[in-house]
């Protein structure tokens, strides 16, 4: 079974639709601010498509372009305008940021009432804590995909595979939550080929092209394939070889088409989560 993320997330973008139009009446007019610091041309790239995204459900966005010289102090202070600014819902700063600047005290300056990223770690530790406001938007995209495949979470061998602040780790604690019974691994652990085939759930988010084959994967197992690569011939692909994963596995996601998509969607619904609860 192929995991057509774009058809989910045309689903749940419909949804999104209907409920800025049913805000709007109430005169909330639903808005995220996005911040680009420097000239990284796949940041802009996301960037664009968040903003195209936003369009598309009717949802207001205005865009923040600082230089790649842009000091610490100038982005904290724009920070702390939009926490302000009562029109502004939802606030995301793209990552990764110049190492000049201290990424973690940027997320830390914004409001978690609008921290759409579920970075802060105000949001981070409800998260943990089963309490959580806003999802975080990959893992949340990836647990929706889950759900399109019928797959009963409860009980299953998930396996994570990489440790990041963004997609790995707070990917293990909804897994969690839905009752799984979860593994974290990552670049250290030993013999992962063996971990990986026990699983009912692998969640793959490594960030090299084509690094799972049929080794790691037990056959009727649900691969969630989160990596954004270029191939040999600098096409996009994923860290699963799909073609030799394909025919094994119960459910993969492709890429492109897969992931991508509901992390965007995710966005689009934290925000029009913030603009109903705090707006
Ligand atoms: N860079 C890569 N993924 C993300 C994301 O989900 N949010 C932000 N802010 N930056 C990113």
């Amino acid at each position: 079974m192929l995991i057509d993320g774009k058809k989910v997330s045309m689903r749940i973008r419909e949804e999104i639709k209907k409920e800025v139009v049913e805000l709007k009446e109430k005169g909330i007019n639903p808005c995220l601010s996005v911040v680009l610091v420097g000239s990284d041309m796949a940041s802009r790239t996301y960037v664009n498509n968040k903003k195209k995204a936003c369009a598309e459900v009717g949802m207001l966005s205005k865009e923040f372009l600082l230089p790649d010289e842009a000091s610490e102090e100038e982005l904290l202070e724009l920070i702390d305008r939009l926490n302000k600014d009562k029109e502004v819902h939802g606030i995301l700063v793209q990552l990764p940021l110049p190492k000049h600047i201290d990424e973690m005290k940027v997320i830390e300056a914004i409001d978690p009432k609008k921290d759409v990223d579920c970075f802060h770690p105000y949001n981070v530790g409800r998260l943990y804590t089963g309490s959580g406001i806003f999802a975080p938007c990959t893992p949340a995209g990836v647990m929706e995909l889950i759900k399109e495949t019928g797959t009963e979470i409860e009980g299953k061998e998930c396996v994570v595979v990489g440790r990041s602040n963004i997609v790995g780790k707070p990917m293990a604690m909804l897994l969690l939550a839905a009752n799984g019974t979860v593994t974290v691994t990552h670049s250290r652990t030993k013999d992962l080929k063996s971990v990986c085939k026990r699983a009912d759930i692998l969640i793959f988010a490594i960030g090299k092209a084509k690094f799972v084959n049929e080794e790691y994967v037990k056959p009727g197992a649900v691969v969630i394939d989160v990596g954004m690569n270029r191939d040999e011939n600098n096409k996009l692909c994923g860290d699963v070889d799909f073609e030799r994963v394909k025919d094994i596995c119960g459910a993969i996601t492709p890429v492109p088409g897969g992931v991508g998509p509901m992390t965007i969607t995710t966005l689009l619904s934290n925000t029009l989560l913030a603009a109903r609860m705090f707006g």
